[in-house]
């Protein structure tokens, strides 16, 4: 078990990716706050996946709930020795169509929640000593733009490279911060994702989750699972040498 004793904290670990990867790191050994904006569907996780699953209200575009559900994790597990940051929001529209109010939720998820939720966690990490890891999730839209995604691909972007800064600031602490840029995985999210595409593009429903699976390289959309390897890696001791990365697991979608 290579995460055995360690404490995690995951954001938006209610359903999808951060729910994987919250029964991954049990899985490994270590305890887990389930954290997400919706409390009842957190709850309902960390009781299905039981002992060492604890779950916490938390939104993170809101500072005074992001220091009170850090400051939770800690008393509840401890300590905090993990952190993936895997909360964010999707929206699409066309550049002419883009609401003020979109980007600023948008950016205040997916890239403030990001940044202070780290921040939060680093803190905590640095007085404690003894080092930590933090896991930002970012995404092939962060590699380069989209006709319809301009404000969530540059929410990733931003992503990418807070964890190329952080990662560098804080290595002197023994904190790595490194992030994992996903493809297309199927769920939920991709779902939403899909009924948003088959509004601008007049496409039936499913169809563009059918023709973004067909082009992945691998020949099929990723599963949450396909990403675990990859999350336990950079939570182990085996990344130790790891600083400011980000590893692509998209089926070959994108090469760097
Ligand atoms: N699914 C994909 O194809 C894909 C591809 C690339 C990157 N990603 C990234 O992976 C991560 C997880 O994606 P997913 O598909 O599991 O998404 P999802 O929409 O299924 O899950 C997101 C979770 O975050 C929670 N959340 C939303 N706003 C929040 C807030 N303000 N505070 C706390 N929690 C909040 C939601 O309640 C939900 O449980 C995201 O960062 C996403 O951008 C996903």
């Amino acid at each position: 078990m290579k995460l055995e004793g360690k404490c995690a904290l995951i954001t938006g670990a209610a359903r999808g990716i951060g729910l994987e990867f919250a029964r991954a790191y049990l899985r490994e050994g270590a305890r887990v706050a389930i954290a997400d904006i919706n409390f009842a569907a957190a709850d309902l996780a960390a009781s299905q996946l039981g002992e060492g699953a604890i779950p916490i209200r938390m939104d993170v575009s809101e500072q005074a709930s992001i220091d009170a559900a850090v400051a939770e994790a800690i008393e509840r597990m401890g300590r905090i020795d993990i952190l993936v940051n895997n909360a964010a929001l999707f929206d699409l529209a066309p550049i002419v169509e883009i609401t003020r109010a979109s980007y600023d939720r948008l950016f205040s998820i997916n890239v403030a929640g990001t940044l202070f939720t780290m921040q939060a966690v680093a803190r905590h990490m640095i007085a404690r000593g003894g080092g930590g890891k933090i896991i930002n999730m970012a995404s092939q839209a962060g590699r380069r733009g989209e006709a319809l995604v301009a404000v969530y691909c540059a929410t990733k972007a931003a992503v990418i490279s807070l964890t190329q800064s952080a990662g560098l600031d804080l290595i002197k602490h023994g904190i790595n911060v490194n992030a994992i840029a996903p493809g297309v995985v199927d769920g939920d999210h991709w779902d939403g994702v899909d009924a948003l595409f088959a509004k601008y593009e007049g496409l039936p429903k499913g169809e563009k989750k059918r023709r973004v699976g067909l082009e992945v390289p691998f020949g099929r959309m990723g599963t949450a699972q396909d990403l675990t390897g990859m999350a336990i890696f950079l939570a182990s001791a085996d990344s130790d040498y790891v600083v400011s990365q980000t590893y692509n697991v998209d089926g070959g979608n994108w090469m760097s």
